[in-house]
């Protein structure tokens, strides 16, 4: 019997394209080039599977146009490059990479958290660039990260991982908000307490943004949830961009109505708003949080795993769509 034919989508370990090799008949993109959309097409011709990276959109378009896809496989927790109807309506299975890099995102988005509240990047430019000359009693002075405030937007496993460090490590009391309210043995674990959007917005001393993003969370932090904060709080995002509404941040940010920003993931990013590039109280870091070698290992592994399990006819390990996808 010939072997499932995969597409993998981007540059990848090599042991994660030897793995795949022992189950696949698999075309790669070693060399890492930058698809259109109409060569991503291409390439899927044929192909029952796809390892994507979550920068590929899989949509209707591409659905109609990629008839023998069965599944598709992301490396990452987020899948909102999956139109997941429409792969549903069309029985193919999407899959995401959860749970393995919860604990390495969650350091990240502590790190990006104190790098804000502290102005280390700020700080750190101006020694590079010499001006260092004298000691001054308001150097750089920040603001206090232990025993502070620490709200959270979006409190799925992530979430409770930040809020885990904050209260146990650093004496924050933690609110948050979330689409639901947790149940009350995960708040204790995380000494977290649920209170309203306007309530997180108003009481926070940091904000961290790390909800999922789609059509409903669009824009959640504009310029009028700007306006709710204290003008001493920063906001982090190691979400998605598009959750904020960057063109307001750059503005809330140059006009100090809130202290500072540190962000992971932006609008239509590799591509950043030029206004953010000329403020100096914003901490930018181009999409790393789950960037550890082990942590990105475990990711490709647990996509493999699906196509893997997908294709033995044991169903994904971790689906996202509902659809009951067949083997052709
Ligand atoms: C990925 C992420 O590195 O998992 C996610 O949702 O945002 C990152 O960990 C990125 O999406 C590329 O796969």
């Amino acid at each position: 019997m010939s072997k499932p034919k995969i597409l993998v989508a981007r540059a990848i370990f090599p042991e994660t394209i030897a793995r795949l090799e022992q189950h696949f008949d698999v075309e790669v993109n070693q060399a890492d080039q930058s698809w259109s959309r109409a060569q991503l097409i291409a390439k899927l011709q044929g192909k029952q599977g796809v390892f994507t990276t979550g920068s590929e959109r899989i949509d209707a378009e591409l659905l109609g146009a990629c008839p023998d896809l069965r599944i598709c496989a992301n490396m990452a927790v987020g899948f909102n490059n999956f139109d997941v109807d429409a792969m549903a309506a069309r029985g193919v299975v999407g899959t995401n990479a959860p749970d393995v890099l919860t604990e390495t995102t969650a350091d990240f988005g502590f790190a990006l958290l104190m790098a804000t509240a502290r102005r280390l990047c700020e700080s750190e430019h101006f020694v590079r660039r010499g001006e260092w000359t004298r000691w001054r009693y308001d150097m750089f002075s920040g603001a206090e990260v232990h025993g502070s405030t620490l709200g959270i937007l979006g409190m799925g496993r992530i979430g409770q991982g930040i809020a885990r460090r904050g209260a146990h490590g650093f004496g924050m009391q933690v609110i948050y908000h979330n689409r639901s309210r947790l149940a009350p043995e995960l708040e204790a674990g995380c000494k977290a307490r649920y209170v309203s959007k306007d309530e997180l917005l108003k009481t926070a001393d940091h904000l961290v943004l790390v909800l999922p993003y789609g059509p409903t969370s669009h824009h959640t932090i504009g310029a009028a949830e700007l306006a709710l904060m204290k003008p001493t709080a920063t906001l982090v995002n190691i979400a998605r961009g598009g959750i904020v509404d960057d063109a307001a941040l750059a503005v809330a940010l140059r006009e100090r109505r809130i202290a500072a920003a540190g962000l992971d993931v932006f609008e239509g990013e590799p591509q950043v708003h030029p206004d953010l590039l000329t403020v100096p109280n914003v901490v930018l870091t181009p999409h790393i949080a789950s960037a550890t070698a082990a942590t990105r290992r475990a990711m490709a592994d647990l996509a493999v795993d699906n196509l893997i399990a997908f294709f033995e006819g044991k169903g994904p390990v971790t689906p996202v769509t509902q659809a009951k996808a067949t083997l052709k």
